[in-house]
């Protein structure tokens, strides 16, 4: 298979991460006989000084003629004071807008080797292996008005909330459709007890439904959710959920394995490129010192390989050799909790190219 990824290392231990992240995927396409082409794009603080733009128009169209994207992280204290729109962020949220990202994916899952780690009980942790699948280009976040305003003599403040059907509709089948290649299970996540919205995506999820009769789908207010996360979040398979929403919980979920670096993400479009990158930022705090946990963006590779060029195995296979180095006692500072082997970054890269050519 030939494929052609924009590679936006970004800021900080963005260029790091991603380094190692091409070296992984150049072994699966070696191993497995692929041909993957990397092209490099500006993104974050790095394209505004050399563009004086997060998000220069170059990036766009090379991410636009891609089959799929791969981010590090964008940010740090250099451009911390500028103006919202030259900060590196900006480019985050006109990527998505621009790629039509309408769907963010966070899986989360407990990895046994890592189960101390978390602060949940291990036989509530063990196990787990959820899916949120969050709206992520419409809700309260992009709603008109907002603004303050003078009303009858009164300062007042407001959002919007509002979604189109085909906005609902769209992120619901894309739950339905991971839930077909997982273990067929839906929770649809609302506040259908007070906001009109939810009752709406309700109706449209049960509408959905119809279509996939081997997916089971339960309903969940959104303030029960995030206590069942807490309490047996081995209940969930596919988790599906209005933008703020999907914000909050997965944030949440995130916490229960424990490792901001170990956590990957997808953000996908209806027929363009995918995105895909880890959940955590650029870390200043490390940069350039060779210490930051490759995993993350590591996964979130395996990710692009299933989800945009439907390469299971490859995919597969390298989740399994992250498992396998973690299992054998291989760890990066920040999990390092009384490891055998405490490794910098480009140490745990080669361990996981080793564990991907012995599978
Ligand atoms: P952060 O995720 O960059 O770092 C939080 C803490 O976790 C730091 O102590 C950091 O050293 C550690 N950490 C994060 N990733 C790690 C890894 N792979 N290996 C080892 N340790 C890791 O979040 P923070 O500090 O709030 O933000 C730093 C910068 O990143 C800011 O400019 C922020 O705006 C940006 N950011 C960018 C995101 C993105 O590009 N998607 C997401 C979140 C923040
Ligand atoms: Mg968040």
């Amino acid at each position: 298979m030939q494929k052609k990824i924009a590679v936006l290392p970004g800021d900080g231990i963005g260029k790091e991460i991603v380094a190692g992240t091409v070296q992984v995927m150049q072994t699966i396409a070696e191993q497995f006989n692929h041909q993957f082409e990397f092209e490099y794009g500006c993104i974050g603080g790095e394209a505004i000084d050399v563009d004086g733009n997060p998000l220069p128009e170059e990036t766009v169209s090379l991410c636009k003629n891609s089959d799929a994207i791969l981010l590090g992280a964008v940010g740090g204290p250099k451009w911390d004071n500028n103006p919202p729109a030259l900060r590196p962020e900006a480019g985050l949220l006109a990527i998505r807008k621009k790629m039509g990202l309408f769907a963010n994916l966070r899986p989360v899952q407990a990895i046994p080797s890592l189960a101390d780690a978390s602060t949940l009980k291990k036989e509530v942790i063990d196990g787990v292996d959820l899916m949120i699948v969050r709206e992520l280009t419409g809700g309260i976040y992009f709603g008109t008005p907002r603004e303050r305003r003078i009303e009858n003599g009164k300062e007042l403040v407001v959002d919007t909330l509002s979604y189109t059907n085909e906005e609902i509709e769209r992120i619901i089948r894309k739950a339905f459709d991971l839930a077909m290649i997982r273990r067929k299970k839906v929770t649809s996540v609302d506040k259908a007890n007070v906001l009109e919205s939810s009752r709406v995506w309700r109706e449209i999820a049960n509408n959905v439904a119809k279509d996939y009769p081997e997916v089971e789908l339960e309903h969940m207010l959104v303030d029960n959710a995030a206590m069942q996360l807490i309490r047996n979040p081995k209940q969930f398979d596919v988790i599906v959920t209005e933008n703020m929403f999907g914000d909050i919980l997965s944030d949440e979920a995130s916490m229960l394995t424990g490792s901001l670096g170990m956590l990957a993400s997808a953000s996908l479009s209806a027929d363009g490129p995918g995105l895909y990158e880890p959940v955590h930022g650029s870390a200043p705090d490390i940069a350039g010192q060779n210490k930051a946990n490759p995993l993350a963006t590591i996964l979130s590779a395996a990710m692009m390989l299933k989800y945009s060029f439907n390469l299971i195995e490859e995919g597969n296979t390298i989740e399994e050799a992250v498992n396998q180095v973690l299992e054998q006692g291989y760890r990066t500072a920040d999990i390092a909790d009384g490891a055998k082997y405490v490794l910098t970054t480009t140490e745990m890269v080669e361990q996981v190219i080793r564990q991907i050519k012995e599978i």
